[in-house]
């Protein structure tokens, strides 16, 4: 182990590093509040967003490729994300000028079908390390620049989903999107989501209680409408589709 783990990772007084520390949210935890300085001007999260879904996201750092193409993507994205009452917040350890100089240089890059690119959301200035601490985005790999973290945090300020890659993989920009459908579509229809689900696909019911319950639920399928493949496999339509 190296011998900076130490500092980290682990809340342990024998290390000596406490101010250093590094936490993670969980998935079910309250999102971790913070104060910042960013492209678009201090925010105080969560207040700032109170009723809206936030995709908070970390960048290795600005003027590199695979994050330039990442913000190409999102920002030509952004209406998709709106329209599911969600915005997005990117973060690297960088300084505001820097990263208001870095936007100024994407929005001029063609790539793809992509030109003309806005960027309309904030980047957090971290220079400070303060959040990319608070959500554990500096790894090992990354020496002092955050990972490419993804946490999805409700419209209650509850962390929802959290993804982490490497700085050398590109993020799919479209499965984030469809998790926060996936997100919004189980909490809407008291249902789950099944492998690669796509909106107006079936759902899946969720597993009853009880083995009474659950017999119920198969003898009755029919009658409700659910499709049922075993006992605890039973798919039903999306209530919206
Ligand atoms: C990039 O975004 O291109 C990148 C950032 C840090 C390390 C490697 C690649």
């Amino acid at each position: 182990m190296k011998e900076n783990n130490c500092e980290r990772h682990h809340h342990d007084e024998n290390c000596g590093y406490e101010e250093e520390y590094m936490t993670m949210p969980l998935i079910g935890d309250p999102a971790p509040e913070f104060t910042a300085d960013t492209s678009m001007g201090e925010i105080n999260f969560p207040a700032d967003y109170e009723g809206k879904w936030v995709v908070l996201f970390s960048h290795p750092g600005d003027f590199t490729p695979v994050c330039t193409t990442e913000f190409i993507t999102f920002a030509n994205m952004a209406d998709d994300f709106k329209a599911l009452n969600t915005e997005l917040i990117g973060l690297s350890i960088d300084s505001t000028p820097s990263h208001i100089a870095w936007v100024e240089s994407i929005e001029k890059i063609e790539w793809k079908d992509f030109k003309d690119t806005k960027i309309e959301f904030p980047i957090i200035n971290d220079v400070s390390m303060d959040v990319s601490r608070k959500y554990g985005m500096v790894h090992d790999e990354g020496g002092t620049a955050a990972i490419r973290a993804v946490f999805i945090i409700d419209d209650e300020g509850i962390v929802r989903l959290i993804m982490y890659y490497p700085a050398s993989v590109g993020r799919n920009m479209d499965e984030i999107l469809r998790a926060v459908k996936a997100l919004q579509k189980a909490d809407e229809a008291n249902a789950a989501t099944p492998a690669d689900w796509r909106p107006g696909e079936p759902v899946i019911d969720p597993l009853p209680g009880s083995q009474e319950s659950i017999k119920e639920r198969v003898e009755n399928a029919e009658k409700n409408n659910l499709d049922v493949k075993n006992w605890y496999l039973v798919f039903k339509e999306d209530p919206e589709a």
